[in-house]
């Protein structure tokens, strides 16, 4: 039987509760299709700090740099909110993200029939959204040089950080978002906000440059402004959505409300070669940890991206898709997509019938 590893990375607030969720559920898809996980759980984040005194222990990212997968929770908390920035709890994420290469972070939107009535958008804005981010990872300003905090010369301090984009950074996104197009419905829209920053405009240029070797994807351009108002507006327009590491950050998020709560959205981190890293695009949720309340949907539906881009495994994949809705059909809802006339549960239980659909629910042929 194949054999599969994967390291585990509960972090920190609700992320062990959403963990333990999505860890049942990968456990049980594997022995109902005959393949094994195993699991390593190592600290990261706030948790780590706590337990060796750095975000990102060796051991952690030696054992995701060996794994076939990484499933992470999420990372921060008041705690650490005012540690120096390389003792911060995000600094893991960022390092786990560098290290392993992953530039190429997969943010779907879908508004499930379902849900529609959790989304804040009007049901005729919200129905049958179906999008995709594709969002630079590892460059941009989350990782430019020069950066820092310094005092000028009239005694006043200065926090500076760089945009900055190479060609080949920008090429290599933009391929995988013509081929995650290609796939889809054909359409491409690239943000960016190239009447004003030149990282912008070279990668205007360049996703530009590529184009006539996708002549099946119909290429647009829009301002991050605009695109951001676009949502909202008329988020149907969208297909697939290219853009940088920090517009794709805050616009996901954005995107998340369409679908009705950010509880719902998972993400894939990919490199060209090594294991990916999965996540829901969701915090730590400090507000609401260990408190049972957490919706663990976004972290099982990231599982099931683990499966499909990570391990190949496309009929597991479905039948954690497949036991999502099903669990949604029957009712059940967490406190962020609940409305009237529906169950309100806790993570647990969420996790529980979410099992129990996986057990009577087979694939879609
Ligand atoms: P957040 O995503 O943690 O929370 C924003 C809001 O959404 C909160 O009200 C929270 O209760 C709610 N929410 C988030 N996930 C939920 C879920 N699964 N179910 C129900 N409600 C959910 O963002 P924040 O509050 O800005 O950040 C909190 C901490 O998380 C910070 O330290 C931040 O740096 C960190 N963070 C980590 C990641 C990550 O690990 N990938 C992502 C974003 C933020
Ligand atoms: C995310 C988070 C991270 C990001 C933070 C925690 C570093 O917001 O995964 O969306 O900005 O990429
Ligand atoms: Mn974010």
């Amino acid at each position: 039987t194949k054999s599969y590893n994967i390291t585990l990375l509960p972090g920190d607030g609700i992320g062990p509760e959403v963990i333990s969720v999505a860890k049942n559920a990968l456990q049980l898809v594997a022995s109902l299709e005959g393949f094994n996980i195993g699991f390593e759980e190592m600290h990261v984040g706030g948790a780590a700090l706590d337990a060796v005194g750095v975000p990102l222990p060796d051991e952690t990212l030696n054992s995701a740099k060996k794994s076939d997968a990484i499933l992470l929770g999420a990372i921060g908390g008041y705690k650490w909110d005012n540690n120096e920035r390389h003792l911060r709890p995000e600094m893991a994420l960022l390092h786990l993200r560098g290290a392993l290469k992953v530039f190429a972070n997969l943010r779907p939107a879908t508004v499930l029939p379902q849900l529609v009535d959790a989304s804040t958008l009007k049901k005729e804005v919200a129905e049958g959204v179906d999008l995709m981010v594709v969002r630079e990872l590892t460059g941009g300003i989350y990782f430019g040089e020069p950066r820092g905090i310094k005092t000028n010369e009239n005694g006043q301090e200065i926090g500076f950080n760089t945009e900055v984009y190479a060609a080949y950074e920008i090429e290599r996104i933009a391929r995988i978002a013509f081929e995650t197009a290609r796939k889809r419905r054909g359409k491409l829209c690239s943000v960016d906000k190239a009447n004003v920053l030149e990282a912008s405009t070279l990668w205007r240029k360049k996703v530009t440059a590529l184009a006539s070797e996708y002549p099946d994807v119909e290429l647009s351009h829009m301002y991050v402004d605009n695109a951001a108002m676009q949502l909202v507006r008329n988020p149907k327009q969208f297909d697939t959505i290219l853009t940088n590491n920090i517009f794709g950050d805050i616009l996901s998020d954005e995107a998340s409300m369409i679908t009705g709560s950010i509880g719902m959205l998972p993400s894939a981190s990919l490199g060209e070669t090594g294991p990916g890293l999965f996540e829901p695009i969701h915090g730590s949720a400090p507000d609401i940890a260990g408190q049972d309340k957490a919706n663990p949907l976004a972290t099982v539906l990231s599982a099931a991206m683990l499966l499909k881009y990570g391990l190949g495994e496309e009929k597991a994949a479905q039948r954690i898709e497949a036991a999502v809705l099903d669990t949604l059909n029957r009712g059940f809802r967490t406190g962020d997509i609940h409305s009237a006339g529906h169950k309100l549960v806790g993570c647990k239980e969420m996790g529980e019938e979410v099992l129990k659909s996986i057990d009577s629910k087979t694939p879609a042929a």
